[in-house]
């Protein structure tokens, strides 16, 4: 096994050419993980696979089991952890269709299990979060981006909201006077949580629309389809590059 595990969110319940060679129910002190996590080959590889929603995507992002998803992914012998992420786009380098390596991270989230390690669900821990993205995973994964002919954005700031809905225009123009170039609903707390539990994660963003109030006319559920559906060719192809380098 190469230690390596993919987490799907929007657009990648499963993820294309990926050979499966079985399903793991991994039980974990918060539950099961929110699918059985996929052990299989990408080429030569031997890598793990995690809808992060569910199999169906039923999961909202305020209620998945990010601890029990984590949990199940380093129990089954995951060392480096990539987070694809559906994102809207806020800064203007981030239109639709582009793919981005985020180096860094603002929670708007509230109420979720965000640690193993609160004092009650383990010994009482503060984890450096200075840099949240394990930085060797995102060289790498800039690098099978490189090594695909596929252009991507190194660096940006995730703003992680809490969902279901999507913001607010005012909301957007916060977050981008914050310094967020980009915003999605799941990549809070499952970075930190890796980083508690010792994993090199990183994640993998694609814009799918304009974040509210960046573009006339509202964001239509249709548009997000078909930009998810573009993207997944590109990101399927980093994918299949940095498993081939191991
Ligand atoms: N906001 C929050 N999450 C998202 C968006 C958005 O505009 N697009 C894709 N995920």
């Amino acid at each position: 096994m190469s230690g390596l595990a993919f987490i799907g969110g929007s657009g990648f319940t499963v993820m294309g050419g990926l050979e499966v060679i079985d399903h793991e129910r991994p039980e974990t002190p918060f539950g099961p993980p929110a699918a059985p996590v996929t052990r299989g080959r990408l080429g030569d590889t031997e890598c793990l696979f995690l809808p992060r929603h569910g199999i169906g995507h039923g999961v909202a992002p305020h209620r998945v089991r990010y601890r029990a998803n984590i949990w199940a992914l380093r129990a089954c012998g995951a060392e480096r952890v990539v987070g694809l992420a559906a994102v809207g786009g806020i800064g203007s380098r981030f239109a639709p269709g582009v793919l981005a390596v985020p180096d860094q991270i603002i929670d708007y989230t509230h109420g979720r299990d965000h640690s193993f390690r609160d004092g009650e669900a383990g010994e009482l821990l503060h984890i450096d979060f200075t840099k949240p993205y394990c930085e060797d995973l995102r060289r790498a994964l800039l690098g099978a981006a490189g090594a695909a002919e596929l252009e991507v954005v190194d660096g940006g700031t995730y703003g992680a909201t809490q969902g279901p809905r999507l913001e607010t225009a005012a909301e957007i123009a916060r977050m981008e006077r914050d310094g967020c170039d980009f915003v999605g609903m799941t990549g809070m707390p499952e970075a930190a949580l890796a980083k508690e539990l010792g994993l090199c994660y990183a994640g993998l963003a694609f814009v799918v629309n304009w974040a509210a109030g960046k573009a006339a006319g509202g964001i239509q559920m249709q548009e997000i389809e078909a930009n998810i559906a573009a993207c997944r060719v590109g990101v399927e192809r980093v994918v299949a590059v940095l498993a081939a380098a191991g």
